[in-house]
């Protein structure tokens, strides 16, 4: 099964638990939350205060993608703000083990991202320690941005090492993802589509029916 993880950088901030809500009845899996520190990427979105303040609106499961140096230093606070999956970067841990216990730690899953160019050797001693791996496929920090074409090769080696290691993880793919792409994404061996612009610019719900569309045949 297919799941969706529309983005809320792409909501409208000014009504955003109306387009939560939206999304939610809509069908979406889960909600994507993009927390940018205007370190790790150039620009800066926003953080726990803002988690806190959606988590009463909604039911959705929280997938909490921290582009953040350090990340270590919030795991704890990000989880009582209503995370239910935390993803770090691996390019932004000095100690990714450590990260990632600190997640496990906390009765949440975890998952590590990697910037389109990171090699998938960046996984090779933490894959068995995630319930996910992330493939950004586009460089990190706006939404909108073009899919970058050598990412399809990208997500089908990850598929590959983890059926090779017999590792049952989630592949999610962020970035530049629409309905007129995302056959290709799941071919090539992504679950967990994430969609900011796709599916929260226009038509909420007609954007989800045409995804689930398309999800349906996998
Ligand atoms: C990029 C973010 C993405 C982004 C996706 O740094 O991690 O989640 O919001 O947006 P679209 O779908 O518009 O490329
Ligand atoms: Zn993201």
């Amino acid at each position: 099964m297919v799941k969706l993880a529309p983005s809320i950088l792409a909501a409208d901030f000014a009504n955003l638990g109306n387009d939560i809500l939206q999304a939610e009845m809509a069908g979406a899996d889960y909600l994507h939350i993009d927390v940018m520190d205007g370190a790790f990427v150039p620009s800066i979105s926003f953080g726990v205060p803002i988690i806190q303040a959606i988590r009463p609106v909604s039911k959705l499961f929280f997938d909490v993608h921290l582009m953040v140096e350090e990340p270590i230093r919030y795991i704890d606070d990000f989880v009582k703000a209503g995370a239910d999956l935390i993803t770090v970067h691996a390019e932004a841990c000095r100690h990714l083990n450590r990260t990632l216990a600190k997640i496990k730690e906390n009765g949440i899953k975890a998952c590590v991202s990697l910037n389109p160019t990171t090699p998938l050797s960046a996984l090779e001693y933490v894959l068995n320690d995630v319930d996910m791996i992330l493939l950004m496929s586009v460089n990190p920090g706006f939404g909108g941005q073009s899919f970058l074409p050598f990412m399809f090769e990208k997500i089908s080696d990850l598929k590959n090492m983890a059926l090779r290691r017999n590792c049952n993880i989630d592949i999610e793919v962020d970035g530049g993802i629409s309905a007129s792409n995302v056959e290709q994404v799941i071919k090539a061996g992504a679950n967990v589509i994430v969609a900011g612009t796709a599916v929260f610019k226009g038509d909420i719900n007609k954007n989800i029916a045409d995804f689930r569309k398309i999800f349906a045949t996998y």
